[in-house]
């Protein structure tokens, strides 16, 4: 990919991963990434923000090819993907000052095998000049390390978020030219890593107030030149709202849960509320964490294998625990041969999960009236509690 110019004096330097299909070997990327850079050249000094994924180490020097001259690297985040080309830039610019978060002073060292004295700590607050333009740095924790920054250039008005606010999303665009497209990759992206941290995220948007940009640059994804969008985006994904919908994900073995599954489906539909299906051995765990954001209620369902859930229902509980939704209700439906412990192997899983348990359906074998009856009992706890909870808009 080619640099290219966002406002006078900054370019983008992306590098675009159309190829990449999993992120850390566990996070579903199925519109690829970017890992972008941004040179800021000042009257006086020139900044390079974030770097990028050492697999596309070409593309980012490439770019860098006639640039004779840079004096500061800025580390917004740790994680390779964005601080990885740091040790062969700093080859190529050995006087280049590398800045980043007090925290992140030692977990640079550490990652990248750099003395702690490769980099200097610049402060919450603190400005670098680069002449006609300046560089704010703004501690904004917990996006999703604990050392995350982001670097702001008000005489330019752009906003350099790294990760935060960013999106999978591999795209020759510099802009963002589809925002729905956006959205759902940024909330791809907010759903698998940032939802642990959403008070902290709160905090970071609130604090993000007093900056006055139109412009957003992220380290992932197009640019924000009308950014007003996904900050209303993440105000809400980070907010107590949830939404008067089921997410249900299961897995059937020999049929008995799934005909479990689809009556409380209907179930529920009957009762006016929404429901987010998901075949467990075969399901996009992206989708299933995006739904996660939104929905009220998490109902697991599963069949019973050797007395506890079926291994592809605890992944799920493992990694719904792991994300932390804002799920405010919770059930456990299945069936099972001959014994089951079904019910206190899932509950334990979840601890992370602050929700209120509406219940359980366990049926041994088949599904008769009386399971049907249960799983109506459940539809009708459900659409209650949905329907007298102030956080769910009406
Ligand atoms: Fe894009 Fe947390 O790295």
């Amino acid at each position: 990919m080619i640099a290219r110019e966002i406002k006078q004096g900054i370019t983008l330097l992306a590098s675009v991963h159309w190829e990449r299909r999993l992120f850390d070997s566990l996070i579903p990327l199925p519109d690829g990434t970017s890992y972008n850079s941004y040179l800021v050249k000042g009257s006086e000094a020139t900044a390079l923000i974030d770097t990028s994924d050492p697999m596309l180490e070409k593309i980012l020097m490439n770019q860098l090819a006639d640039v004779d001259k840079i004096d500061y690297i800025v580390s917004n985040h740790t994680e390779q993907d964005h601080s990885g080309m740091i040790t062969e830039l700093v080859k190529k610019y050995p006087d280049v000052v590398v800045l980043c978060s007090s925290k992140a002073q030692e977990m640079l060292s550490t990652h990248l095998g750099l003395p702690q004295e490769r980099f200097r700590v610049v402060k919450d607050g603190e400005v670098v000049s680069l002449g006609d333009k300046s560089l704010q740095f703004i501690y904004t924790p917990w996006v999703h390390w604990p050392e995350t920054m982001c670097t702001y250039v008000p005489e330019s008005k752009v906003l350099f978020s790294c990760d935060f606010l960013g999106s999978h999303l591999a795209t020759t665009d510099v802009f963002v030219t589809d925002k729905a497209e956006t959205l759902i990759a940024a909330k791809r992206y907010f759903a698998e890593i940032m939802m642990p941290f959403r008070a902290a995220i709160r905090n970071n948007l609130k604090k993000l107030e007093s900056c006055d940009f139109d412009m957003v640059a992220p380290s992932h994804g197009p640019v924000y030149d009308d950014p007003q969008f996904i900050i209303d985006a993440y105000v809400e994904w980070t907010s107590d709202n949830v939404k008067n919908e089921v997410c249900l994900p299961y897995v059937s073995m020999h049929g008995s849960t799934k005909i479990m599954v689809d009556y409380l489906t209907d179930a529920l539909v009957k009762r006016g509320v929404k429901v987010s299906v998901f075949d467990l051995p075969v399901t996009d765990l992206g989708a299933l964490a995006m739904s996660l954001v939104d929905a009220a209620t998490l109902i697991v369902a599963a069949p019973t294998v050797h007395v506890n859930a079926h291994p592809s229902a605890v992944y799920a509980a493992y990694i719904a625990n792991m994300v932390r939704p804002k799920t405010r209700y919770a059930a456990i439906i299945g069936s099972y041969g001959w014994a089951t412990k079904q019910v206190e192997h899932l509950a334990g899983m979840i601890p992370n999960i602050k929700a209120q348990v509406l219940g359980s359906v366990m049926q041994k074998g088949l599904p008769t009236e009386e399971t049907f009856a249960q799983l109506d009992a459940l539809a009708d706890a459900v659409a209650k509690a949905h329907s007298e909870d102030s956080n769910i808009a009406k």
